[in-house]
């Protein structure tokens, strides 16, 4: 009887170590229309973003399941609890840090202008007064160009949705993210970028606000770097 008692009471214990390291799936949401970092490839979210962020899910121990969601829902999406963490090329602004808390940043960019091969090059936004420019709904292009009430801007949902708009010429011009422009004018003919003055944007995943989840993957960004899997990343997204 003594002996039954004392298996049960082991089994007990391993069942319940069990359930305390077992490793809970962390639900992550992007937007996958922001090529390199996350695209669709035949109903398939990949991308330099997905790439890291599973390897950070791997390093933790944790599952890692990707929510394709629309760009200006995910902040909200974090704030009631869908998912666990943002990561969509999301440039930390103190606007969107007064709601969410970020890690270290893993990429730089600029904005730059999408504009038909013909057209002539602004060099800067300021140049834009007067011209219609395509935005996308919620990127940081598009603060930008709203805080300038002289430019005309046209919102879209996509990037694919504004280069259409460019392309029949609705719009002059599109502001946006510069990896993800060139990716998109790589396959569009008739367009081109202009780099133009713009403020370095820095990209970071997105927690709930003090997670302590959030300095964990801060030690992950940090050995990613240091032992080239970063680089390895980049290498197959950035050629
Ligand atoms: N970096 C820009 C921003 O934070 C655009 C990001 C868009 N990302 C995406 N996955 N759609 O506003």
């Amino acid at each position: 009887m003594k002996k039954i008692f004392k298996i049960t009471k082991i089994l007990v214990m391993i069942f319940l170590l069990n359930t305390i390291t077992q490793s809970k799936t962390i639900i992550v949401g992007t937007n996958a229309e922001f090529a390199p970092f996350e695209y669709l490839d035949e109903n398939k979210i990949v991308g330099f973003d997905i790439e890291l962020v599973q390897e950070i899910g791997k390093r933790l121990n944790r599952p890692i399941k990707i929510k394709n969601l629309s760009f200006d829902g995910l902040i909200p999406a974090l704030q009631v609890g869908k998912v666990d963490l943002l990561i969509a090329g999301m440039t930390k602004t103190p606007e969107r840090a007064k709601f969410v808390g970020f890690t270290n940043d893993y990429f730089v960019a600029k904005q730059v202008l999408i504009v038909r091969k013909d057209a002539v090059e602004p060099k800067k936004v300021e140049e834009l007064k007067g011209q219609k420019v395509g935005v996308i709904l919620g990127f940081t292009g598009d603060l930008i160009i709203t805080k300038i009430p002289e430019i005309k801007s046209e919102k879209y949902n996509t990037i694919f949705s504004a280069i259409m708009a460019l392309n029949t010429g609705k719009v002059d011009s599109i502001i946006v993210d510069s990896a993800p422009a060139k990716s998109y004018v790589a396959e569009n003919k008739k367009l081109k970028i202009v780099e133009i003055e713009s403020a370095e944007e820095k990209y970071a995943i997105a927690g709930k606000k003090n997670s302590p989840l959030l300095e964990e993957i801060n030690v992950i960004l940090a050995e990613m770097l240091k032992d080239g899997t970063y680089d390895k990343i980049v290498k197959k997204y950035f050629k």
